[in-house]
């Protein structure tokens, strides 16, 4: 089951299309359209929902449901996306890092923009694997402190996006306005100037550096469009890699379990 209550075109046809190669089926659920809408409470929904399926993954605002889904549910759910994370991005990311690079020894990756979902969750991601993660975020919008606290020495904030891309093997940014933060994006617009990820900046890199950003994009925004369409982006293989990583992930998390 897929229950999303927030726009997907990647993280939605990638598992629907993972779920199939692997002899699978799935359900689409807009959560508008369940009786969650009406204020079912997600305890009694998660084991209703668990008689029918084997996996479900669920995109939404509040961190919160997806753990209290979770902790009620008797099958794996998947974080498909909240305000506060996206672990499947970054998972197929490495896997992209990895493609390209062969190893993720020794990597350096500069995070330039939003300290959002998608940032708190290479955050996690470099304090499992230790590579090191540098930060450039505008003061107001760096990462959850939440997320930040017990980051070691490897896990750095800056506000200079040229000193984060400094010997960087990747330089990865995002939108400046998340889904959820329509209201806010007028004044996102002006607060990020100057962290723009153009050529001027990758100059300041590796010249092998590896540009990411896990899309839908906003080019002039945070991204410009020469740099989203140089031969240094990754962006596509990026997002088909979603795919191989969601057949791999339900593989483990449905036939691995039986
Ligand atoms: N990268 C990503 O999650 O894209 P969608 O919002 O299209 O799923
Ligand atoms: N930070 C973005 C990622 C979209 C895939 C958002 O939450 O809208």
């Amino acid at each position: 089951g897929l229950m999303f209550d927030k726009a997907s075109t990647r993280t939605r046809v990638s598992f629907e299309v993972a779920m199939g190669r692997l002899g699978g089926q799935t359900l689409f659920l807009s959560k508008a359209d369940t009786q969650m809408s009406r204020d079912e409470p997600v305890k009694d929904t998660a084991r209703v929902l668990s008689r029918y399926l084997d996996v479900l993954a669920v995109r939404t605002y509040a961190q919160a449901l997806v753990e209290e889904m979770a902790r009620w549910a008797s099958i794996p759910i998947i974080n498909a996306l909240t305000d506060m994370y996206h672990p499947c991005q970054i998972l197929s990311d490495l896997m992209t890092v990895k493609e390209k690079r062969g190893t993720l020894d020794n990597l350096k990756v500069a995070w330039i923009g939003d300290g959002n979902n998608v940032a708190h969750s290479w955050i996690n991601a470099a304090r499992i694997l230790g590579f090191k993660l540098v930060l450039a975020c505008p003061p107001a919008y760096t990462p959850d402190p939440v997320v930040m606290k017990g980051c070691g020495r490897e896990i750095t904030l800056v506000t200079d996006p040229v000193e984060a891309v400094q010997d960087a093997d990747i330089i990865n940014t995002d939108v400046w306005a998340s889904m959820g933060q329509e209201k806010e994006r007028g004044k996102r617009l002006a607060d990020f100037q100057g962290f723009q990820v153009n050529a001027s900046l990758v100059s300041k890199a590796k010249p092998d550096v590896l540009i990411m950003h896990c899309l839908p994009a906003h080019r002039s925004e945070e991204i410009s469009e020469e740099v989203l369409e140089g031969d240094r982006s990754a962006v596509f293989d990026q997002a088909e890699n979603k795919m191989h990583l969601h057949q791999a992930l339900l593989e483990m998390l449905v036939i691995g379990n039986k």
